[in-house]
């Protein structure tokens, strides 16, 4: 059985860039009978100053957040990374077989560090490093991410080869999924860059706990173009992007969209689209705040999921040591 694994940071905000991009995916794919795997990437949040009372806060909504979206936690391991010690261990290892030249072609690191100067933190820096033994440990055949993520994915592939050809066969390769529409929601005051929580405007993306105010707010006044007409269109991407966000939350085809808008201005489709955007967070709302209210239920669904992932990331560690000749 294909082996699918993701993971978001628990930052106690999560959009719809990051729904699309990687939560819907996961729980669609939990329908064809694969193995998945969705955990919660801590030790990746530390790479930035954390509040550690929030910390803890944020894992247990993220958890809520995953199950409220259908992630069915007896058809996917759900878990904590920092449970699981082997993500670290390995995590060294690959950073032994890391170039300090590929590393610093991470386009992620450059944005974030910008700005930074010398205090920027050495796990931002290896941190994607991090993320491929998170997907090495478990042979995993796909990962579903958005676009942002992929050079982070191609850097697990080529560490995967290059670990291999050293060792011998020892990691499957894995690839990135990356789905057609929704993999790159743009930001609505900017849509020119990606719909990002760490955007300087809370205008710039709609949380997954907007309340209905705050949606259509936010959507009336996300940034479009002077066109009369509500035709997708790369060159007008302010128009294009909400487009894209109406058809993802109604699961139709922007044609269709378009068909329902002929004739009508901006005005229209942006009051069309805040409603329907309102209509498809509110289920999910509920039941994040039902999960939300039994912190034992969710810590024991983690505590299951880290048990089965150690024992899997154990006997991947075992091979590794073997290989590389600390096994005595
Ligand atoms: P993170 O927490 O920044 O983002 C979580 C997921 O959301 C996707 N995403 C988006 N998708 C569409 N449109 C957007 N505007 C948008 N913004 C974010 C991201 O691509 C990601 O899939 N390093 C990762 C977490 C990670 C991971 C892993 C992922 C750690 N280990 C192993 C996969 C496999 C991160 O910081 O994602």
């Amino acid at each position: 059985m294909p082996r699918i694994l993701t993971g978001l940071q628990p930052t106690g905000l999560l959009h719809i860039g990051n729904y699309f991009g990687a939560i819907e995916p996961m729980v669609s794919l939990q329908a064809e009978g694969n193995e998945n795997f969705l955990f919660i990437v801590d030790y990746h949040a530390i790479t930035v100053p954390q509040d550690p009372k929030k910390l803890r806060e944020h894992m247990l909504f993220a958890a809520a957040v995953y199950l409220a979206a259908g992630i069915d936690p007896a058809r996917t391991t759900l878990f904590q990374q920092s449970r699981v010690p082997a993500h670290t261990e390995l995590a060294w290892i690959l950073d032994c077989h890391a170039y300090m030249g590929e590393m610093e072609r991470m386009t992620q690191f450059k944005d974030k560090a910008k700005g930074k100067g010398e205090s920027v933190s050495v796990g931002l820096f290896v941190y994607p490093i991090l993320m491929a033994a998170d997907i090495l440990l478990y042979d995993i055949a796909a990962v579903p991410v958005g676009v942002d993520q992929k050079q982070h994915v191609e850097l697990a592939r080529d560490l995967a080869e290059r670990f291999n050809r050293l060792y011998g066969q020892t990691f499957t390769v894995p690839e990135p999924k990356i789905r057609a529409r929704g993999a790159r929601v743009m930001g609505l005051d900017d849509p020119l860059k990606k719909m990002s929580k760490s955007a300087s405007s809370p205008k710039n993306y709609i949380s997954l706990l907007d309340d209905e105010e705050t949606i259509r707010k936010k959507i009336m006044s996300a940034v479009t173009d002077a066109g009369t007409t509500i035709a997708y269109d790369e060159a007008r991407p302010g128009l294009a992007n909400l487009l894209t966000i109406f058809s993802l939350v109604t699961q139709r085809d922007v044609a269709s969209v378009e068909a329902d808008y002929a004739g009508k201005g901006y005005a229209d489709f942006k009051r069309g689209l805040a409603e329907a955007v309102i209509a498809f967070l509110r289920p999910i709302q509920t039941k994040i705040r039902e999960y939300q209210k039994d912190e034992i239920e969710l810590k024991r669904i983690l505590d299951t999921g880290a048990l089965r992932a150690s024992e899997l990331a154990e006997q991947k560690m075992k091979v590794v040591r073997e290989r590389i000749g600390v096994t005595l």
